[in-house]
């Protein structure tokens, strides 16, 4: 098993090419069996979920060619409506499928997304949803059998909690849905916006998106297009966290104001100096790191939980006390523990963690236990003192491209062994 091996204390300099979102790329790979011509997407992040997405279209009969960071999908194959159990199971995020698969033939068979990483992950809005607008379902022993005996009905639907996922299916299952569909107390992530902006594109008629209100006209067919995936906002931040640890100057190139303003106001209070230009963010550190004062996750444009676990990790490195509220996930601090054998000070009750700052942390041998948990021990080994073993970087590499051979060439010393 590959881990990173990091020397910390290296201060970082230069400029680093912000990859395209995983959690647009995502829901729009899926977004594409519903085009009948040819799909063209730009910037799309080489890592492994997208893997797991391609080759689940490849398995639906979608031919699909990858060159770098250019994705092309032509649908016209397609001819199953089901997902096996074992690339459900790869990624929690493959049941954005449904509803694109039941956009495409009415009918889908999947289990559910397997798994636990960073505590339930119930998709009762999406099966309630998808109900609202005339689909079957039939839950039995993890698999779900989804048809649509009509046509599929448009609906206005209300979300009880702004859910990423459940605003993405029901807008791919109703954007070739007669009449319109609307979506209350929807998801504003600039994710949603770009699925809807890649949708309308293709000929949909959405409007609202970014917005608490999404309205979906129907329309009968999405034909093809071109489109550039938007920067990732999560991966952004770490790269910030990494500056304000190590110290340095580093240019984010296309990493976007307009998404991060809730996670840039944080590193400005802890002391960094955050500079926004029209081709990206400038973030500089003296490594004179001050406490944030209390930061809680909350769907956007409130502080990401993607980036609790980066952003704690620079917070042990402050003078003073942060104070951490996770709303979203239930075991969204398993980086603690990690980050505790590093000589963190931090304590957790129920959704609270209170980070004593130590302005110093040492290396060591830890594991990463999840996606961005695993980015945050790498912002801590940056930052500590000798050598810190990551173990279990298969987590990192779902969400970070590149993310040792970025890091090197701006200056630290990560290696992959
Ligand atoms: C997406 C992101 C993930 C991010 C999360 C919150 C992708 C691929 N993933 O995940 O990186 O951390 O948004 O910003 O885009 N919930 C229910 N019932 C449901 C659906 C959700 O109770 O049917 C709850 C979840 O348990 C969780 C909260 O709602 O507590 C947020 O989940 P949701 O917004 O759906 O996140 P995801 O789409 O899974």
């Amino acid at each position: 098993m590959a881990e990173y091996v990091v020397n910390g204390g290296h201060r970082l300099n230069g400029c680093i090419d912000i990859q395209g979102a995983k959690n647009s790329a995502l829901p729009i790979l899926a977004a594409a069996i519903l085009c009948k011509d040819q799909v063209v997407l730009h910037n799309c992040p080489n890592l492994s979920d997208v893997t797991t997405s391609v080759k689940i279209l490849r398995y639906l009969g979608c031919t699909v060619c990858c060159e770098g960071s250019t994705v092309v999908i032509d649908s016209k194959g397609m001819y199953r409506c089901d997902i096996p159990t074992e690339l459900m199971r790869e990624m929690r995020s493959s049941i954005v499928f449904l509803g694109a698969i039941l956009g495409r033939f009415r009918q889908a068979q999947m289990s559910l997304p397997g798994g636990c990483e960073i505590g339930p992950r119930p998709i009762d809005l999406h099966l309630s949803s998808l109900r609202q607008m005339g689909v079957e379902i039939d839950e039995n022993h993890g698999l779900l059998d989804c048809k649509i005996p009509g046509a599929l009905q448009s609906a206005d639907i209300t979300l009880s909690f702004p859910s990423v996922g459940a605003t993405e299916n029901i807008m791919l299952a109703a954007v070739c849905s007669r009449g319109v569909t609307t979506i209350t107390n929807a998801a504003r992530e600039p994710e949603i916006s770009d699925l809807a902006d890649f949708l309308n594109s293709c000929g949909a008629k959405i409007t609202g998106a970014g917005e608490t209100t999404i309205y979906i006209e129907g329309v009968r067919t999405l034909g093809g297009t071109q489109h550039i995936i938007i920067p990732d906002r999560i991966v952004t931040s770490t790269y910030m966290a990494c500056t304000a640890v190590c110290g340095g100057k580093l240019f984010l190139k296309g990493a976007l104001q307009s998404h991060s303003g809730s996670v840039n106001s944080v590193f400005e209070q802890c002391g960094c100096l955050v500079d926004y230009m029209p081709e990206g963010i400038y973030i500089s550190s003296n490594k004179n790191l001050k406490k944030a004062r209390l930061v809680r996750t909350m769907p956007y444009p409130g502080f990401p939980t993607d980036a609790q676990a980066p952003v704690m990790a620079m917070c042990c490195f402050a003078d003073g006390t942060s104070v951490f509220v996770e709303n979203m996930f239930e075991s969204r601090y398993k980086h603690v523990d990690e980050l505790c054998r590093m000589g963190a000070a931090i304590y957790v009750h129920d959704k609270v963690a209170v980070v004593e700052g130590s302005r110093k942390l040492y290396g060591t041998t830890v594991s990463a236990q999840d996606l961005r948990g695993g980015a945050a021990l790498v912002v801590a080994a940056l930052g500590a003192e000798g050598t810190t073993y990551i173990k279990g970087i298969n987590h990192i590499d779902r969400g970070y491209e590149n993310l040792e051979v970025l890091l090197s060439d701006v200056g630290a010393d990560i290696k992959r062994i």
